[in-house]
């Protein structure tokens, strides 16, 4: 069958590699994918939000099945367009990744289901706001409710910092109309988990589980970015807490979501902070993490093509999914200064030196090839992912290869793989 896979980042490089060992694949295009994923498979530059291109290419060239990766295409219903043009699609439809791409939706759904999650307020007027936090004791969670790229989160200390978040958000709009409405939360913490999950609205089959460093330094120190790394499994995730959140978490959303007439197919994230009050729900994501799916996906035994195929069509519960019992580490490299400013363009030179271990992965996020060479084009850069026996040994490998890798300004984590 003809696959055409939309996005372009580390995330779509990872899930090109795993849809490529589908036997039932006889041709995978990606839309506008990357450098990195144009050596393993054909890309067209075709942006992800380009709704209408990419209908009329996915009907044009007749593709069987078109997986939409990217929050942004999902949340604008990219699923919706395709669908109503006859092409098979996988992923949630616009009211479904409302889960997602509102928090006012998400947090008022959690609470409505009493599903747990932090303590919250929203507000559409800043005014309103400002005078709110005159009155709460600190530190707060300060949200804008829409997409914006992973940075629409602030922690704040005190007053000072939670007033200058609401006046970036709500008076000078610097996530645009993503910041029309926020929310203020009760600040939590423990440590902090991902789950994602497939599933069909019906069924919910957890995948392994992994954990994400969002911060920009060592010990969670500096700027929240995208994420500068994974490791999977998580060794706090125990069976007992997965029977746990499938009660009193995974199924009540997937259950809350067919009540509110939003049924909810594809990949559904939930960012678990693991409180001394029990597990709660810090985010939905209606979509495979980035880059929590580079340590996820190479554990998946079973063809991923006939889970999309079954949660298209409903029947994920006929489909048996088998994981490899190994251990996985990414660590990211990111262009210095990322995330806030960064240069572009430096030549990045041994990539194929760390591919000649067979257990070792580089995942692109953001480079350029030009007459054969590599060149940095964006924040985060590279993805260098292990598998191993063992989460230590994994980070061993990741940290050898990571080490053969270079480029002016390369910036990543030491510590990827150590917290418990
Ligand atoms: P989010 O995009 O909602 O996952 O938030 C980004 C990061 O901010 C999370 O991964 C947490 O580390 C942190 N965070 C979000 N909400 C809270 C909260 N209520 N309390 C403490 N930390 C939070
Ligand atoms: N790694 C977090 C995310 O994909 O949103």
């Amino acid at each position: 069958m003809k696959v055409l896979l939309i996005g372009g980042g580390g995330r779509e490089h990872a899930l090109a590699w795993k849809i490529l060992k589908s036997p039932r694949v006889e041709k995978l295009c990606c839309a506008p994918g990357n450098d990195g994923i144009a050596a393993l498979t054909e890309c067209v530059p075709i942006k992800a939000m380009d709704i209408e291109g990419i209908v009329s290419y996915a009907k044009g060239e007749s593709f069987d099945m078109v997986v939409v990766a990217p929050d942004d295409p999902l949340g604008a219903g990219l699923v919706d367009a395709l669908q109503d043009a006859g092409v098979r699609a996988f992923g949630p439809n616009k009211a479904a990744a409302a889960i997602e791409s509102s928090k006012v939706f998400s947090k008022n759904l959690m609470k409505k289901y009493n599903i747990p999650t932090a303590a919250y307020e929203v507000f559409d007027s800043s005014d309103e706001a400002l005078d709110y936090l005159s009155k709460i004791s600190y530190p707060v969670a300060v949200k804008a409710d829409g997409l914006a790229l992973g940075k629409g989160v602030v922690l704040a200390q005190n007053y000072v910092e939670a007033t200058r978040a609401v006046r970036d958000m709500m008076s000078d709009k610097v996530f645009g109309s993503a910041g029309d409405r926020i929310v203020v939360e009760e600040f939590l913490t423990g440590p902090e988990v991902s789950i994602l999950a497939f599933t069909d609205g019906k069924t919910l089959v957890p995948m392994v589980s992994s954990q994400d460093h969002k911060r920009a330094l060592d010990n969670d120190k500096g700027l929240n970015t995208g994420g500068m790394g994974t490791f999977s499994p998580s060794r706090l995730y125990t069976e007992e807490l997965n029977d746990y959140c499938t009660r009193h978490i995974f199924m009540p959303t997937v259950e809350a979501m067919n009540k509110e007439g939003r049924k909810f197919k594809g990949i559904l994230y939930f960012g678990l902070m693991l409180t001394a009050d029990g597990p709660k729900v810090l985010e939905y994501n209606a979509r495979f993490g980035d880059p929590e799916t580079q340590v996820v996906l190479p554990h998946l035994k079973t063809d991923i093509i006939d889970i999309f195929d079954a949660i298209i069509d409903e029947r994920l519960d006929e489909v048996k999914i088998e994981w490899e019992n190994k251990a996985a580490v990414c660590v990211i490299l990111a262009s210095g200064g990322y995330p806030q400013k960064y240069r572009t363009g430096y030549e990045i030179t041994g990539i194929s030196e760390a591919e000649k271990d067979p257990s070792v992965m580089v995942f692109h996020a953001g480079t350029k090839l030009d007459s054969g060479k590599y060149y940095t084009a964006g924040g985060r850069v590279l993805g260098v992912t292990a598998v191993a026996d063992s989460i230590d040994n994994a980070r061993k490998t990741a940290y050898a290869a990571v080490d053969k890798i270079s480029f002016e300004g390369k910036h990543f984590r030491t510590d990827i793989g150590i917290k418990k």
